[in-house]
């Protein structure tokens, strides 16, 4: 006997972060426990429903995984309604919409960042029933104060540049740390000033390498027994190095100080979820399913000032949240001497 419980897809797409599972678990356990719904995961983002490659998630397979770095359904990055030379461009999107009616679903999360959010909006003009859920370590989707896996990031971030400061301290080095952020630098600046750094070189605001030196130069004038670089990894795009390892070169060329790199990389993305972003999560899954519960669709669950709400996902598409040069923590961090690369 085929259920009669309404029947919510959930899929993870894009790059993974810490609290994912916590967000899998908020929708389908408020689902489940609240509204009866029967709850399907989505194998591998939306190629899961291009495969229709699927998982029943019941209660049983919702527990254990608050605390769960990852994501048990598993990720990918494919963009479906991405054109590629020699292939059809309706072939994926409508084999997802085929899938999606054949597996019986009436709504699907899209747990994902900007891309995600993209495909999402794409989807739900196409008539699917759609509700997303912005994702990202980077903290730069549009429409939401901040995304789970920003803060267990910046918490990474941070306790690795507490560890540097006792090594460049021994050896009376400049240590450059490079953190994740490829268009936007909220990591950086977070964990920057979080860290203590010195300098803090954001892909939002271009910066002087002779400033940075200069700086450098000044502390060690001062007798300032060493320094900490914070940098996003998005800063430098023209050369072939790391971010870290260009400015780390770059910094003994011009002042002949000892400088080494350190790039943190994916251990940003590794491992249990803050308790911030536990909070965040749930709190973004179990709206999710509430919003399925109201049928209120073409929806991206956010959190603003403090609230979790709602916004339309064809505002969302295309747009990135990037750092102001006024932003708060970039005025009082010149105004107690960090340098940011610009005199501006
Ligand atoms: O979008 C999150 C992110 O971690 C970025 O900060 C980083 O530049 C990118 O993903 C790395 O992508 P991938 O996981 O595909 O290597």
């Amino acid at each position: 006997m085929a259920s009669k419980n309404m029947r919510v897809g959930i899929l993870s797409a894009g790059g993974d972060c810490p609290g994912i599972n916590a967000a899998i678990r908020g929708v389908g356990k408020t689902a489940i426990v609240q509204y009866g719904m029967d709850v399907v995961g989505i194998i591998n983002g939306f190629n899961g429903l291009v495969e229709k490659e699927t998982i029943e998630l019941y209660e049983q397979q919702l527990s254990g995984i608050l605390t769960l770095g990852g994501t048990i359904l598993g990720t990918s990055r494919l963009k479906p309604f991405k054109i590629v030379e020699g292939e059809d461009p309706r072939t994926k999107p409508d084999l997802i919409k085929k899938h999606y009616k054949e597996l019986g679903l009436e709504a699907l999360v899209c747990i994902g960042g900007n891309g995600t959010q993209t495909t999402a909006s794409l989807l739900a003009q196409e008539g699917l029933n759609i509700i997303g859920m912005p994702k990202t370590i980077d903290n730069d989707i549009w429409g939401t104060d901040t995304t789970f896996g920003f803060d267990t990031a910046v918490h990474i971030a941070t306790e690795a540049i507490d560890r540097l400061h006792t090594t460049a301290n021994s050896h009376k080095r400049v240590m450059v740390i490079e953190v994740m952020g490829h268009h936007a630098g909220w990591i950086a600046l977070h964990s920057g000033i979080a860290g203590g750094g010195d300098v803090i070189l954001l892909p939002e605001i271009p910066y002087d390498l002779n400033l940075v030196a200069e700086c450098l130069m000044e502390r060690s004038r001062k007798k300032k027994p060493y320094s900490i670089v914070v940098v996003a990894e998005g800063i430098e795009k023209s050369s072939k190095k790391s971010a870290g390892a260009f400015i780390a070169k770059q910094i003994r060329k011009i002042t002949g100080l000892e400088a080494r790199e350190t790039i943190l990389g994916y251990i940003q993305r590794g491992g249990t979820p803050t308790s911030t972003d536990r909070i965040l999560a749930t709190q973004l899954g179990a709206y999710a399913a509430e919003l399925i519960h109201q049928r209120k669709f073409g929806t991206m669950v956010a959190k603003q000032n403090g609230t979790i709400t709602s916004i339309p996902l064809n505002k969302v598409g295309g747009k990135i949240k990037l750092v102001k040069p006024d932003h708060p923590l970039i005025v009082e961090g010149k105004h107690m001497g960090v340098c940011f690369g610009s005199c501006s």
